[in-house]
């Protein structure tokens, strides 16, 4: 047994319950499900290269990734019934060398104790011209304090993602934030030299004064219907330019060469 499947089973119980909590406020708040279904249809974009295809989830949850693509393979190192696959993303996972199409992982990288072990393993499975996608937190200046002071999980901006390479048994949904950004800007040079057979092709910013009007999944929406439209759609029409300095989420594509 590897050590995150040693700290998951410790903390199955709770991480059920979580499972639960977030299929409640799912169920509760309609603002933040349009929201989900815009952001898993710039994911199947993302992915839709390599459709129809083997795509597997990393990390699924509650698999709310199945109202929107049925046909996307689900995994997670606490299995439900949701579930297709118990898959521990930070160990060897049970595919063979370049049997994948595509891979995603919504809000998992940054729960993750040594990411570096999703690159590793995704150059093995996926085939060539297969993709990674991954939808994670974005810590803009904007959004800062609402990750830093008003989100659940942590932020760590000193972690190095790359140190670690061998991960540690913890809670699954103990979470630091300030990772995606560490890899994808502070590291970019690194994982492009460490893994040279996956070149990321696209990156999306999105802005989320939508995303904290929803309340998220522990609250109920913060302001009427009518005015998070406004908001979402301010969100929407966000110039490019003004995303590093708004964003709350970021969409990365990786393509294996
Ligand atoms: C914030 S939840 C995201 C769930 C789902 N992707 C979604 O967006 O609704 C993070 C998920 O990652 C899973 N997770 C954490 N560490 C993991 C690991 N080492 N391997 C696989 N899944 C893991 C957790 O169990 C949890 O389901």
């Amino acid at each position: 047994m590897t050590a995150a499947l040693a700290g998951a089973a410790i903390h199955a119980g709770r991480t059920l319950d979580r499972f639960e909590e977030l299929r409640q406020g799912w169920e509760r708040n309609e603002p933040l499900r349009t929201l989900y279904a815009y952001w898993f249809a710039e994911i199947q974009d993302a992915l839709s290269p390599v459709l129809p295809g083997t795509v597997v989830e990393l990390g699924s949850g509650p698999a709310f990734v199945r109202q929107f693509m049925p046909w996307m393979r689900t995994s997670d190192i606490v299995r439900t019934p949701d579930h297709d696959y118990q898959i521990d993303a930070t160990a060897p996972w049970p595919f063979r060398d370049g049997s994948l199409d595509g891979l995603l992982l919504f809000d998992v990288l940054h729960h993750l104790s040594a990411p570096s072990i999703i690159f590793r393993e995704a150059t093995r499975a996926l085939r060539r011209g297969g993709r990674l996608v991954m939808m994670e937190p974005y810590v803009s200046p904007l959004a800062y304090p609402f990750y830093r002071f008003l989100h659940v999980e942590g932020l760590d901006p000193t972690f190095e993602p790359f140190a670690c390479e061998v991960a540690v048994d913890k809670d699954p949904f103990e979470g630091n934030q300030s990772v995606p950004r560490l890899i994808f800007e502070d590291n970019a040079a690194h994982l492009a030299a460490r893994f040279p057979f996956l070149r990321l092709i696209d990156r999306r910013l999105y802005s989320g004064l939508s995303y904290v009007a929803t309340g998220g999944f522990g609250h109920l929406p913060l302001v009427p219907r009518f005015t998070w439209s406004i908001l979402n759609g301010l969100d929407r029409r966000m110039p490019v330019k003004l995303q590093p300095l708004v964003a709350f989420r970021m969409l990365v594509c990786l393509e294996r060469l």
